[in-house]
């Protein structure tokens, strides 16, 4: 059987069936796109063009913490992050731009300035808020008038995760069945809780060593573990979605953790190993664990780097900021 991979559907097929008819741009808009941090994680593609998931995965996105993007029309294509001009040899404005020339019209240049309010490139998610805002913001800027799972394919389309960055709140990403990945979306999940939290411990800002990408695919092809994941997965995306749902956060705590460290695990198992942690990053773990055992509810998550992310509630608010003075704490729900 072919895998979905040796399909030929490329992302450009898929952005000339979302957008048959392409409109005259205004000169510049603006736009927002929340950064979003996985409660069941999403770790490995069944088709790498088209970034499509081998499972599902749900996230909360972050409120007002993200990526404020401005595009306007231009001589020539520039990048600038949180006001600083970037190379056309770097990184980011090569994924940016590669990503902006599957919509440009031709002759078309974009002066692109974006502002993000996370440490970049630290496993805090921030290629997921800058592409959904880049999608949001062309969405403005072309008039296309797009709904939430459209913007979603599209922004799958530079990183999986910002599929999740379209909508606020919890938000699950369907992994979807088909080979076009028309219905590998994001849904927004029916539930509003304001005592929900996430802690960030910025524990190193450095660039992580292995990007998401390559780490996936590494894990995908040599980890034995990695056979494991997707079972890991069908027992915790009930449990997470449906903890979501009746807000029970003695359900999603554990099973939200457990979900993290069973990824890092399949990592660690591939070949050269992903090892993602700091010394920092176990002791910060070690302490979270301390804090439970003296009955303090708080549960981590970690993503492709080595911060950790506390998940508690507002009643637990104080004893978190007294055990982690540099905590910064994020109310998904606050205004
Ligand atoms: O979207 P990517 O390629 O940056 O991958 C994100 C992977 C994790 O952050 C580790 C998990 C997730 O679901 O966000």
């Amino acid at each position: 059987m072919p895998k979905e991979s040796d399909l030929t559907i490329d992302a450009q097929t898929i952005v000339n069936q979302i957008l048959p008819h392409r409109l005259p741009a205004q000169e510049s808009a603006e736009a927002f796109a929340p950064a979003n941090i996985a409660l069941c994680k999403y770790w490995g593609k069944r088709n790498e063009a088209l970034k499509l998931p081998l499972t599902g995965s749900l996230s909360v996105s972050l409120g007002q913490l993200g990526t404020r993007m401005r595009i306007s029309l231009d001589d020539r294509d520039r990048l600038s992050i949180n006001g600083t001009p970037q190379l056309a040899e770097s990184n980011a404005y090569k994924r940016l731009f590669a990503f902006l020339d599957l919509f440009r019209v031709s002759g078309t240049a974009f002066r692109v300035e974006s502002h993000n309010s996370i440490p970049m490139a630290a496993g805090l998610a921030s290629s997921a808020s800058a592409f959904a805002a880049t999608v949001n913001t062309l969405n403005q800027l072309y008039g296309w008038d797009l709904g939430d799972s459209q913007r979603s394919i599209l922004s799958r389309l530079g990183s999986g995760s910002a599929s999740r960055s379209i909508c606020p709140g919890f938000v699950e990403w369907q992994a979807g069945e088909r080979p076009d990945g028309m219905d590998s979306t994001a849904v927004a999940l029916e539930s509003v809780w304001p005592e929900f939290r996430v802690g960030i411990l910025t524990l190193s800002a450095a660039e992580k060593p292995v990007g998401s990408s390559e780490g996936m695919q590494r894990t995908l092809e040599t980890s034995m573990l990695f056979q494991s994941w997707p079972n890991q997965v069908a027992k915790d995306l009930p449990v997470i979605r449906e903890a979501v749902l009746q807000k029970d956060f003695k359900s999603l705590g554990p099973a939200a953790e457990q979900n993290a460290m069973a990824m890092h695990a399949t990592m660690i198992a591939a070949w050269p190993p992903i090892i993602y942690w700091q010394p920092e990053s176990v002791a910060t773990l070690r302490r979270v664990h301390g804090l439970r055992a003296d009955g303090v509810e708080v549960f981590a998550t970690m993503d492709a780097g080595p911060n950790v992310k506390l998940l508690f509630e507002a009643k637990t608010e104080n004893d978190l900021r007294q055990a982690f003075p540099d905590l910064k704490v994020i109310s998904p729900f606050a205004d």
